[in-house]
């Protein structure tokens, strides 16, 4: 590092947050022009370790912080102590983070109490209802609050922070890093890693949202469950997040059916390949809803309401909340109705070019020169 190098430091703590700032890091690094260091609060464990081998990107820092089934306080408590002594060390003139999770909102309050500046990455996503998706709406409220710079994956993004009264100058449109993650993943050659039934069409599932535990997610569950009884032409392939309350609900009600296979969570690679794979994806997943339509795939989205309008206003996402008899029929009619199917199965990517991280490196170029 030379003596006028400044420092950025990127954050990633859970799976999504580090798919998503890889291609930043990679393009920061790329660059050269910066001091790039990789802050893992490993919010997740596993779960980001993946990701991160996957992308090359080894962390400069490690606060290994995950606990099995943490409570939010907790978890709040502890990293934002610990990112104290992170900044007070680092002392980066710049921190990038992306997303809404609990490393988001924590990251983003410790630089705002050491006035470094911070940068929000997809930013200005919402639903307008603080209790849905919990506790993301808070945590990116909150993070944008603070932030000095808001990295906007859309133009409708871009708008909610207008309204909210950020300053227009502080807001940039870059489509969502995702994109640019799925195209450096999606042209490999990359087996899905699970034997499949070749002759069954193949429906992939994903849950984990906090707002789903208990009733929500059983009903989803026994949804599942009567798609794979009524279907015999079907395989459903659900990779199970490691969340207590969602693994071990998930095994108990879908175990021991003949045609749901349940499996670790899948490597990123292995992920797209599957979800290149599938006929069909139900998902209450921010990320699989913006990868999907870019790869072609209806997906049906088990929540009540979406921060991501923009697919489902183009028909090729769908909400279907968790009511047992909506995530039949909905999920039955895109089985029989090839009409239907081909309608939401268009292939189009609202939320991004694959150009997302160098409009972010270009955004930051008082940094970098
Ligand atoms: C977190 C985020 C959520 C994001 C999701 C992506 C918060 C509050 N939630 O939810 O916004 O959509 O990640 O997946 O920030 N666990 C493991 N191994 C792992 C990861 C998790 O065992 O690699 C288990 C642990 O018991 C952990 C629990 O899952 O305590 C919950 O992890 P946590 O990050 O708190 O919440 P998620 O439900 O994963
Ligand atoms: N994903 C993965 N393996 C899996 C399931 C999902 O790599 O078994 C990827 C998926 O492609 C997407 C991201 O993880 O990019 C979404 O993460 P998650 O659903 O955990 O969080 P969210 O996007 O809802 O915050």
């Amino acid at each position: 590092m030379s003596m006028n190098q400044k420092t950025i430091l990127c954050v990633v703590g859970t799976r999504p947050e580090a798919i998503k700032m890889a291609p930043v890091i990679l393009a920061l690094k790329a660059d050269g022009r910066a001091n790039v260091r990789v802050l893992a609060t490993a919010q997740h464990r596993h779960l980001l370790d993946q990701v991160m081998s996957f992308f090359g990107i080894a962390p400069d820092i490690d606060l290994n912080i995950m606990r099995p089934n943490q409570t939010l306080t907790e978890l709040t408590g502890r990293l934002l102590l610990k990112l104290d002594g992170v900044l007070k060390t680092e002392k980066p003139a710049v921190v990038l983070a992306q997303g809404d999770t609990t490393t988001v909102m924590t990251v983003a309050l410790a630089c705002f109490y050491h006035r470094i500046p911070f940068g929000h990455i997809e930013a200005g996503l919402r639903t307008g209802d603080i209790h849905n998706p919990f506790p993301e709406e808070i945590n990116r409220i909150f993070a944008g609050r603070l932030a000095r710079w808001h990295f906007a994956p859309t133009a409708s993004s871009c708008q909610n922070l207008l309204r909210e009264g950020i300053d227009p100058d502080d807001v940039f449109v870059t489509g969502n890093t995702v994109i640019d993650a799925l195209l450096m993943t999606a042209s490999k050659d990359i087996a899905v890693g699970i034997a499949l039934d070749e002759t069954k069409r193949l429906v992939l599932v994903t849950s984990h949202r906090r707002e789903n535990f208990g009733e929500p997610f059983q009903n989803i569950c026994r949804a599942l469950r009567t798609l794979a009884q009524s279907n015999a032409d079907i395989q459903i392939l659900y990779p199970v997040h490691p969340n207590p309350n969602v693994k071990e609900i998930a095994l108990a009600m879908l175990g021991s059916c003949s045609n749901i296979v349940l499996c670790e969570p899948l490597d990123y690679a292995p992920f797209v390949a599957a979800m290149k794979r599938a006929y069909l994806i139900i998902s209450d997943s921010g990320g699989v809803q913006e990868e999907a339509p870019a790869l072609g795939k209806p997906v049906l989205v088990l929540r009540e309401e979406t921060e991501r309008p923009e697919a489902v206003d183009m028909g090729v996402v769908k909400l279907v909340g968790t009511s047992y008899q909506l995530i039949v029929d909905e999920a039955q009619r895109l089985l029989d109705d090839g009409v239907a199917y081909r309608a939401m199965a268009r292939g189009i990517s609202p939320y991004g070019d694959g150009q997302a991280a160098q409009r972010i490196v270009a955004a930051l170029e008082e940094y970098l020169a």
